[in-house]
């Protein structure tokens, strides 16, 4: 079968069931590099933190006082490990915990800071001792921009209204100046603000059209306090497939609204009232369903996004991918609450086609962040007190970094599917950049855990002398980092790239994950 699509090729042709050691399948592809597509947002790259389990506290925040080495109370191994990252923007406080988050009580000094109980996660309690300051200094020591949600669900317009005025206003104000008293003079760079979370859930079970007046009555107090920082706004939008949602927030919002956020998380079992499924201990059939729910990731952007060109065909509001990535059971022995998890091979490939995915709808895509950064969910990091590992997932965020604001380039694919008990999937997936120096990059994803691929790729408007690249693999599907064992899995050279007079060879291996740059 041969397709035409621009960025992410999902490859598709019958072949019969894998078998170990199988033979490399081909898959031909062609890359245009003289037809530009749009640039892919480095804001695709973000991330997520929320008060939730140990993601803020011992996973980035251990205050000054901690036997953990940290600067100012950030742990230092972990500013190391994002800075290596180029994390775009990290969004905060929640999540959830957003809509019950006071943020005056979060200010000041520590001792001082009233407690609250996390009613979503764990029933634990949250002392406060990270808040404004301690969230807007890390985003700054390390490059980051802040991406803040604000509480709709059980806060105020008031305080909402303030804690803008607070952290964005350099006038003489009452919530600036309240702001210099505890230290900080200068105001910061704000310039992402989700109103709210999850509103038809647990930001406060609205209907769509209830949320959008809620939205506009909010968003009208929510000022640009200064010339050189327009606010870029975000709204609450559907869970997965709400389509309706998406229609009357785009009907009833519009214009008011720069980005409008999609929350999608990939289940192996898609059931969220029973076993997720393990995150280590799977066999085949649980890889296969984990990657074949990521996909779907396609199907939810294309029709959201569809929606969104009926009443924006200028493609002003983003889509903003909001939450993504796996959620299983908690690893064994842990607060059910704090959705701790491990990270495998597997996760690497979720990842690599996400990332796909929102490359090749980069003219809507605008933003998107995974979940959650620091031992939640599918993280980059996970910590244990003094110690610190980064996850297969981490390993392709820095591989893909390179695809950050550069320009997609369109694709031409004719290749297999990875098959598996009567069900298929496209077995690899492509994407292409060309970043601002001119260096073009390919990311390569193989789906088939049994069998490699060699990709012969028909290079046009490029002629490149060399080919340098890095490879994610792993002998198992399930191989992960351990505090025990921390370089399990890590990306090495890539030997399997040939180029010859306008075309460029791949031996993809199987269950890999590759990036390529010609030179
Ligand atoms: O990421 C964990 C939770 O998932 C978030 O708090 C919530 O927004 C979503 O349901």
């Amino acid at each position: 079968m041969t397709s035409k699509l621009p960025l992410m090729l999902l490859l598709s042709a019958a072949l019969a069931g894998a078998a170990t050691a199988a033979p490399a399948r081909p898959v031909s592809l062609t890359l245009d590099a003289t037809k530009p597509g749009p640039v892919i947002n480095k804001h695709i790259y973000g991330h997520f933190s929320e008060h939730l389990g140990r993601c803020i506290y011992e996973g980035i925040w251990v205050g000054e006082n901690s036997p953990i080495p940290n600067t100012k109370g950030y742990r230092n191994d972990v500013l190391a490990a994002l800075r290596t990252l180029k994390v775009p923007q990290l969004r905060w406080p929640g999540g959830c915990f957003a809509d019950e988050y006071h943020w005056k009580d979060g200010i000041g000094p520590r001792e001082k800071r009233p407690s609250m109980i996390n009613t979503h996660w764990g029933g634990v309690v949250e002392n406060n001792h990270f808040g404004t300051h301690e969230f807007l200094d890390f985003c700054e020591l390390l490059g980051i921009e802040p991406y803040v949600c604000l509480n709709v669900g059980s806060g105020s317009v008031q305080e909402a209204m303030e804690w803008v005025e607070y952290m964005t206003s350099d006038a003489s104000s009452p919530m600036a100046n309240l702001r210099r008293a505890h230290g900080r003079d200068k105001p910061w760079n704000v310039r992402y603000l989700a109103i709210g979370n999850e509103s038809w859930g647990c930001g406060g079970n609205m209907t769509p059209a209830y949320y959008a007046d809620n939205y506009k009555r909010y968003n009208t107090f929510v000022k640009n306090y200064r010339r050189d920082l327009r606010i870029q706004r975000i709204a609450c939008g559907p869970n997965e497939g709400n389509y309706e949602w998406t229609e009357v927030l785009m009907k009833n919002v519009g214009n008011r609204m720069h980005g409008l956020a999609l929350h999608y998380y990939t289940l192996p079992t898609g059931n969220w009232r029973g076993s997720k499924g393990h995150a280590t201990q799977f066999g085949e059939d649980m890889w296969f369903a984990t990657l074949q729910r990521t996909l779907h990731m396609e199907e939810l952007v294309t029709r959201h996004s569809a929606i969104m060109d009926k009443y924006d065909p200028q493609k002003r509001i983003g889509l903003v991918v909001d939450e993504w990535g796996t959620w299983y059971d908690v690893e064994a022995g842990t607060n059910p609450g704090f959705l701790y998890q491990q990270s495998t091979l597997r996760d690497a490939l979720v990842a690599a086609l996400n990332l796909h995915i929102f490359h090749a709808h980069a003219d809507r895509v605008t933003m998107a962040n995974i979940a959650q950064i620091i031992n939640v969910l599918q993280s980059v990091i996970l910590t244990d007190k003094e110690k610190m590992i980064v996850t297969p997932t981490y390993h392709v965020f820095e591989m893909f970094n390179v695809h950050q604001d550069a320009t997609a380039l369109p694709l031409e694919v004719q290749s297999p599917d990875y098959e598996f008990g009567g069900k298929k999937i496209p077995a690899v997936s492509v994407s292409a950049s060309r970043d601002k120096a001119g260096k073009i990059h390919l990311s390569f994803a193989n789906c088939d855990p049994n069998t490699a691929a060699t990709v012969t790729c028909t290079l046009t408007g490029v002629t490149p002398k060399a080919v340098r690249g890095r490879v994610l693999t792993a002998p198992a599907i399930n191989t992960h980092n351990t505090f025990a064992a921390p370089t399990a899995i890590q990306p090495v050279p890539f030997t399997g790239a040939t180029l010859a007079v306008g075309s460029l060879q791949v031996d993809l291996p199987a269950k890999s994950v590759v990036i390529l740059a010609l030179e």
